[in-house]
């Protein structure tokens, strides 16, 4: 055999055996199973921030434990109404969730205190709330009911809109219809500000208001955006009311099946993913607020003397819901 064959013959085995490497690799890469695949259930729409927030955590978790973990992150309320979710969480029919606290505090109404109307004066006070020693103690009280506590979400601030008759003052709401969550705390306090609740799950709102079920109901900005609630329901009275916070949580029964090196990590990608849902949430509100005013809405500022007489007429709800937590409304407020 010449040299120069000798040469390509040695260069094709060369080339061969590459190619069975990489073959082989991608195989290995695509036929690795992973050890766990988690459900994770969000009543949000697939770009919604929440939903956004979800997604990042499933990439980091699966990043972080090289693909070991797996988390199917499930929008648009497939897998059942808030309610239905907390009680699959429960027994570990879903593995992870993100929820409103309003829904939350049915099961562990000592949380109701950190959604009470008009505690904090804006979104900096609440996350300063919550980002400290308040906000993990409420994280922890989740395992009195089976849940972990993961991370707090952002919601923003919740203001009322209806249909026919706009809200410019207190008179305005008397007697109307408003769809609350299912929340005696959320239907108490509409009840206080003299309109009559009904709570109503998040999916079948928009057909209330379109039949007339409801002369109105309360969300924040991109709640109303996102779910089109401005076409059936065009008057936004800006009277911010109340910041709901939202939990990120994990069935204790998935939990307790994780090392504690697993745990870590994933309470990690949970705290990463809510810094991120709440820088996109800033941006999302005031984009929400644009489209839906493009889109027909109108928008409704009240008065700081109405404002003032809304805070008063809801003041019975503290006395009802956190007689026992004074202290801890106390030290909230101070935190402004
Ligand atoms: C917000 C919140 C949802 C909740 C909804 C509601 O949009 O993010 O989790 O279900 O309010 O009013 O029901």
């Amino acid at each position: 055999m010449s040299g120069k064959r000798k040469w390509i013959i040695a260069g094709l085995l060369a080339a061969a055996g590459l190619a069975a490497v990489v073959v082989w690799r991608i195989r290995d890469e695509s036929e690795r199973v992973p050890e766990y695949v988690f459900s994770y259930a969000e009543n949000q729409a697939a770009d919604y921030p929440t939903t956004q927030g979800a997604n990042y955590f499933a990439e980091l978790v699966e990043e972080r434990t090289e693909g070991r973990i797996q988390i199917l992150v499930m929008p648009e309320a497939e897998l059942g109404a808030e309610k239905d979710v907390l009680k699959q969480l429960q027994y570990g029919g879903v593995d992870f969730a993100r929820v409103s606290l309003s829904q939350l505090a049915e099961l562990i109404p000592e949380m109701n205190v950190l959604e009470m109307p008009y505690l904090y004066e804006d979104s900096r006070h609440m996350w300063k709330v919550l980002d400290g020693e308040i906000g993990d103690g409420f994280l922890k009280m989740a395992d009195e009911k089976d849940l972990t506590g993961l991370s707090w979400y952002d919601a923003g601030v919740r203001s009322f809109y209806t249909s026919e008759k706009k809200i410019t003052c207190l008179e305005d709401l008397q007697g109307m219809r408003i769809r609350v969550q299912e929340s005696g705390l959320m239907a108490d306090m509409v009840e206080a500000l003299g309109a009559v609740a009904f709570q109503i799950p998040y999916s079948e709102v928009y057909s209330a208001l379109q039949q007339g079920l409801v002369d109105g109901a309360e969300n924040n900005w991109p709640s109303y955006e996102f779910m089109q609630h401005y076409e059936v329901a065009k008057y936004f009275t800006v009277d911010e009311h109340t910041r709901v916070p939202e939990m990120q949580l994990a069935s204790s029964h998935t939990w307790e099946k994780l090392s504690e090196e697993d745990q870590q990590i994933i309470r990690e990608c949970a705290k990463a993913s809510a810094l991120y849902e709440r820088r996109i949430w800033t941006l999302q509100e005031k984009k929400s607020r644009k489209t839906a005013v493009e889109k027909g809405a109108e928008e409704i500022v009240l008065s700081q003397a109405e404002e003032a007489r809304f805070r008063e007429a809801v003041q019975s709800i503290y006395e009802k819901y956190c007689a026992d937590s004074m202290d801890v409304i106390e030290e909230i407020k101070n935190m402004k």
